[in-house]
């Protein structure tokens, strides 16, 4: 089959793309990554993540705004780094993540702390290390990190997480800003939970955040909800605590099957538009976009193993599983599928699937491919929740990962091996 059109080059995405017979990311060959460095391999481009950070930033110019990368889409160091070193600050989640960000060099002041269950051990370590901001997920929490940071002789600074109640429109398991789920605290609570906030002797409340979904395709929602916390931020304000700043989450979706979400600097001109309408346009803002910065400049290379023709389906079996990309068998998720090297001709209707003994062990179905046992195929959109994602089920060892610079193909992770995943387990004595 020859490369589809749609696959010149993701749409929006120059840095992946055929040139004549050849996947290339950037300047490199796929063909000769895998053929170096084996199969599964992740291989990420910096420059398609420094240029989906670029729409971010030139959205945001001359605004007080710092864009905290969500890492729990990619934690790997190296891509950390970039980020790190364009000047981004992180969005984490756990103990492990700010572990992660510090390896990385990333400036813990530019951190925020996100998540509904941080242990007192979780919430010692940032406070020590001087995180930007804990984004406070109960009144529970509250109490309890009021308790530790007075215990180290500090103050926290926080941000509580509101539940602006707006419905994203995507998948239920990436939805999070409705009342049925177990994120922020509910737009009728909030004042509440403010005044309790300013009440405890360990905290000292910053901002407002917010975050109601993931590869979200609209800005609608966007809209509605920054108009709900808005609202939210003039009560408070008029109860006398001042808003330092209002972080407005991640959650901007990315095209992997013809999705059309706007460009970053297009939904922030919109979205901009109305804080200034509403007086509110020179605050400090915070985002903390996951998906949107790395899922387009990644993909997964898998080599065909065997071709199993049958009476209903056609399997094509790869050596990638749901271990590696569990994105369809959790969300039945959509992830093209090409050769690196297309063959001439038609192909046939095949379901890709993995070697994990699984049903739901699928990663495409009924797709058009023209393929042989030995070629490379190329998971595409596979830089977002996947690797970050990626387990060892059937103890398959993880993957190994490359970030593409240019012409120069960096090892950022070796492969796993059988014996590293088991490494820390031992016999009965
Ligand atoms: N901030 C908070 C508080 C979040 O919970 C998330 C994602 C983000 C930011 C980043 O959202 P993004 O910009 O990446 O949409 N595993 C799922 C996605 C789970 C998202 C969880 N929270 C998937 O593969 O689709």
């Amino acid at each position: 089959m020859n490369a589809p059109a749609t696959h010149q080059g993701l749409p929006g995405q120059p840095h992946i793309a055929y040139a004549g017979d050849q996947l290339m990311v950037e300047g490199v060959r796929l063909s000769d990554l895998a053929h170096k460095y084996g199969t599964p391999l992740f291989v990420y481009s910096k420059a398609a993540m420094l240029s989906a950070l670029g729409a971010y930033q030139r959205g945001f110019a001359g605004r007080k705004a710092q864009i905290c990368y969500a890492m729990k889409a990619n934690s790997g160091l190296a891509v950390l780094q970039v980020f790190a070193e364009a000047g981004c600050g992180f969005d984490i989640v756990s103990g492990g993540e700010l572990a992660r960000v510090l390896a990385a060099g990333g400036d813990p002041a530019k951190v925020i702390f996100s998540g509904v269950g941080k242990t007192r051990t979780e919430m010692k370590q940032a406070l020590q290390v001087g995180i930007g901001c804990f984004n406070v997920e109960s009144e529970a929490e509250l109490d309890v990190l009021s308790d530790v940071a007075s215990g180290l002789g500090m103050t926290a600074p926080v941000s509580l997480r509101v539940n602006p109640n707006v419905d994203p429109k995507t998948h239920p398991y990436i939805s999070t800003g409705l009342k049925g789920n177990k994120f922020g605290i509910a737009h009728e609570d909030t004042l509440r939970a403010y005044r309790h906030a300013t009440s405890l002797p360990g905290l000292k409340v910053v901002g407002i955040d917010c975050h109601i979904g993931s590869q979200i395709t609209d800005a609608t929602p966007y809209l509605d909800a920054m108009d709900r916390v808005l609202d939210l931020v003039a009560e408070i304000e008029a109860a006398g605590i001042p808003i330092h700043h209002i972080d407005f989450g991640g959650g901007l979706g990315i095209n992997y099957n013809g999705d059309t979400p706007p460009e970053a600097d297009a939904l922030w001109a919109q979205l901009l538009a109305k804080l200034d309408a509403r007086g509110y346009g020179q605050r400090q803002l915070m985002i903390e976009p996951g998906r949107s910065l790395v899922g387009n400049a990644g993909v997964c290379l898998t080599e065909v193993l065997y071709l199993k023709p049958g009476e209903q389906k056609n399997f094509c079996i790869i050596d990638a599983a749901m271990n590696d990309l569990p994105r369809p068998a959790m969300y039945q998720a959509f992830h093209h599928i090409v050769p690196v090297t297309p063959r001439p001709g038609e192909g046939s209707l095949y379901d890709v699937v993995g070697p994990v003994c699984e049903s739901g062990d699928w990663i495409g179905r009924d797709r058009q491919l023209l393929v042989r046992p030995g070629d490379t195929l190329a998971v595409l959109s596979a830089g977002a929740y996947c690797m970050s994602m990626a387990s060892n089920y059937n103890t398959r060892g993880r993957a190994a990962e490359i970030l593409v610079d240019g012409t120069k193909a960096h090892l950022i992770r070796q492969r796993e091996s059988a014996f590293d995943t088991f490494a820390l387990e031992q016999l009965v004595g």
